[in-house]
């Protein structure tokens, strides 16, 4: 029994790609049969798969039929995370969801997945992405003091959900706990964040993210352990659509 994640896989089965930029990389070519192959090499029954948000290019409910399919197709039981691109999800409509795709999918918000002694918490996320102004050497000189504002209130409003989740699985008891993300725990500038505070104050052991795509992105957040937490990226295209074991 194992638990796998990883995050973007930006499904278009019915909706128009609106990829640009590091989504046209080879490593996106055919990524579905690719990535399908893959889970079913490593993936059986008994295991979770945890989809780390940035499921469908889908604008509604209705243009991620397809994409729906696919990820019911895909072996083990399957959590799912909210990413920014999820717009068949309202944030308000999480329970709406579970009671629909109730036995078959678990979409993950203001709640939390058991998986064998460990909760599984997690939210959406947010990062301040910039702009940020360059001087010639490439260095942050500076940044949007508006949009970063405006960042702040979308961090803080998430910070909130991602409480509500390690709340919820704390009062049912659960001492071992694993933290996830869409978007990278911190900002390119950040050393820490009420992300990475929350999961030390609640003692979370891991904490996965995605989001970043194409190599000059995949640093953009933390790599590896810090302060006793395992930090992870799993966006599909860093791990070339192969699922990182967990636990
Ligand atoms: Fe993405
Ligand atoms: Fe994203």
């Amino acid at each position: 029994m194992s638990l796998f994640a990883i995050g973007d896989l930006h499904l278009h089965f019915q909706s128009e790609l609106k990829a640009h930029g590091q989504l046209t990389a080879s490593v996106w070519k055919n990524h579905e049969e690719r990535f399908l192959k893959n889970c079913r090499r490593m993936i059986g029954p008994e295991d979770t798969l945890l989809l780390a948000g940035d499921h469908s290019w889908g604008r509604n409910m209705a243009e991620c039929e397809k994409d729906f399919e696919y990820i019911l197709s895909l072996p083990g039981r399957k959590i799912l995370l909210r990413g920014n691109h999820d717009m068949f999800w309202d944030a308000k409509k999480t329970a709406a969801l579970n009671e629909r795709f109730a036995g078959k999918l678990f979409f993950l918000q203001n709640n939390y997945a058991a998986y064998q002694d460990f909760a599984l918490v997690g939210t959406k996320g947010f990062t301040f992405e910039g702009p940020f102004y360059l001087d010639r050497k490439r260095r942050v000189v500076g940044w949007d003091e508006e949009e970063a504002a405006r960042a702040a209130k979308l961090v803080e409003r998430e910070a909130e959900r991602l409480r509500v989740s390690f709340e919820a699985a704390k009062r049912d008891g659960y001492k071992k706990l694993i933290m996830f993300l869409h978007y990278p725990p911190t900002n390119i500038l950040e050393k820490d964040s009420a992300f990475t505070r929350m999961a030390e104050e609640y003692g979370a052991q891991q904490v996965i993210y995605a989001h970043c795509h194409g190599q000059s992105r995949f640093h953009d957040s933390i790599l590896g352990v810090k302060n006793g937490i395992r930090y992870s990226l799993v966006s599909g295209d860093y791990l070339e659509w192969t699922p990182m074991k967990v636990i």
